[in-house]
């Protein structure tokens, strides 16, 4: 009984699922069509990636307090030619990939989608 009622209800909420999805991907489409050509990140995901960066990235790379950083300054790296670390061309895709992979001494970030490291590209920018 249990399950014909949960198997109904996630029927019922399918169309409204594949919407949901479909609106993400036009999103995240248009999004990227904003990256390819590097104009202003949105305030939104700028003020959403220093949410994640808060979480995830602050304790080694403190962009206030340098005396607490274990990680390499961040703050102007899209000013910068090279990456600190790795001395790659500073582009979303370097830094972007360098965040889900990680480095010699940096976790990777695997799990993180992109609009998350759109979001963490966007805040980096106003760095
Ligand atoms: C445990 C400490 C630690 C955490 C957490 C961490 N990093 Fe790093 N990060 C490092 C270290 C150390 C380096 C220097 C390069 C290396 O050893 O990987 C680095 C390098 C970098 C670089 C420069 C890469 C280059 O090419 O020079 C970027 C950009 C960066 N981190 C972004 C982030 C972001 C964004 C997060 C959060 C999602 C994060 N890091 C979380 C330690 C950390």
């Amino acid at each position: 009984m249990q399950l014909r009622l949960s198997l109904k209800l996630t029927a019922s909420l399918l169309p409204a699922l594949v919407l949901v999805a479909g609106v993400a991907c036009a999103h995240q489409a248009s999004g990227q069509g904003q990256a390819a050509g590097q104009p202003q990140a949105s305030p939104e995901s700028a003020a959403q990636g220093r949410k994640h960066f808060q979480h995830y990235c602050q304790t080694c790379h403190d962009p206030q307090d340098g005396s607490r950083r274990t990680a390499p300054d961040l703050t102007g790296l899209y000013g910068r030619g090279l990456t600190p670390a790795m001395k790659q061309p500073v582009t979303d895709a370097n830094v972007g990939g360098h965040i889900k992979q990680g480095g010699p001494r940096m976790p990777p970030f695997p799990w993180l989608d992109k609009r998350e490291i759109a979001a963490l590209l966007a805040y980096l920018k106003t760095l």
